[in-house]
């Protein structure tokens, strides 16, 4: 399974400040050739290592030339800790200068309801997408993967591939909360570079069984990111890796 995308391996620390490099690299890139850097981050508790050592990139890095993206959501409000924005606000955009109008939480909540298919958030997202980003190619989508083998809110069992190429859908997670927002594999595979993260010991079983099988969309949805024309790069830490 790896042998199709770049590894990278490491203790954790170096790994993520690695991985943090390679971000700022990409972003420099991008904002060189087209004066932006789109930018999709993923929830969970993987990514707040990573959010720190932005955070202190916080001088080096292009911050009022990127635009942040969410890969997913949890159809909470955006104000409780559940939230994956509310998160991503607490460890990593209050503490860097980025313009407020760079930042595009997905909209779980419209008329005072949380994710109601008739209310069309995952639609209005898309536009949003559609409307900013060139070609809805995102420059970088980070992402983590559960120990289920979902990725982004794209569980086992969730009917991933009726999506009908829209980008981003309202799907249901089997943990709480059970409601969400996220990018579909048609959003997160024309990206440029998708970065999966993988740290700790409790994924080193996970990462076994990955390595073994085939894709596989029912049981392991996170086979299914394959980049079109971009690179995926698997971040694992040694403790993921051998356990
Ligand atoms: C979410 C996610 C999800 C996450 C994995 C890994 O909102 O829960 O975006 O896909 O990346 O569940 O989560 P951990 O990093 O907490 O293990």
């Amino acid at each position: 399974k790896f042998r199709s995308a770049q590894m990278v391996s490491a203790w954790s620390e170096e790994l993520v400040e690695r991985l943090a490099a390679d971000m700022q690299e990409a972003a420099e890139a991008a904002v060189r050739e087209g004066g932006v850097f789109h930018l999709a981050l993923s929830g969970g508790s993987t990514p707040l290592a990573l959010f720190h050592r932005l955070v202190l990139r916080h001088f080096s890095f292009p911050w009022r030339d990127t635009h942040i993206w969410m890969v997913d959501e949890r159809c909470v409000p955006l104000t409780e800790t559940e939230s994956n924005f509310h998160s991503m606000h607490e460890h990593l955009l209050q503490h860097v200068r980025i313009p407020y109008y760079n930042i595009h939480p997905m909209p779980v909540q419209l008329n005072q309801r949380l994710c109601v298919d008739e209310d069309g958030g995952a639609q209005l997202y898309e536009k949003e997408i559609s409307r900013l980003v060139n070609v809805s190619s995102f420059h970088f989508v980070l992402l983590g993967v559960g120990y289920d083998g979902h990725t982004a809110s794209l569980f086992p069992g969730g009917k991933l591939n009726e999506t009908g190429g829209s980008l981003v859908a309202l799907t249901e997670s089997p943990i709480k909360p059970h409601q969400r927002m996220s990018l579909t594999f048609s959003a997160i595979n024309r990206a440029r570079t998708v970065a999966l993260l993988v740290m700790g010991k409790g994924k080193h079983e996970l990462v076994t069984q990955l390595s073994r099988v085939k894709d596989n969309l029912e049981k392991y949805p996170v086979t299914w990111v394959k980049p079109n024309n971009g690179r995926l790069v698997w971040y694992i830490d040694y403790d993921a890796l051998l356990g």
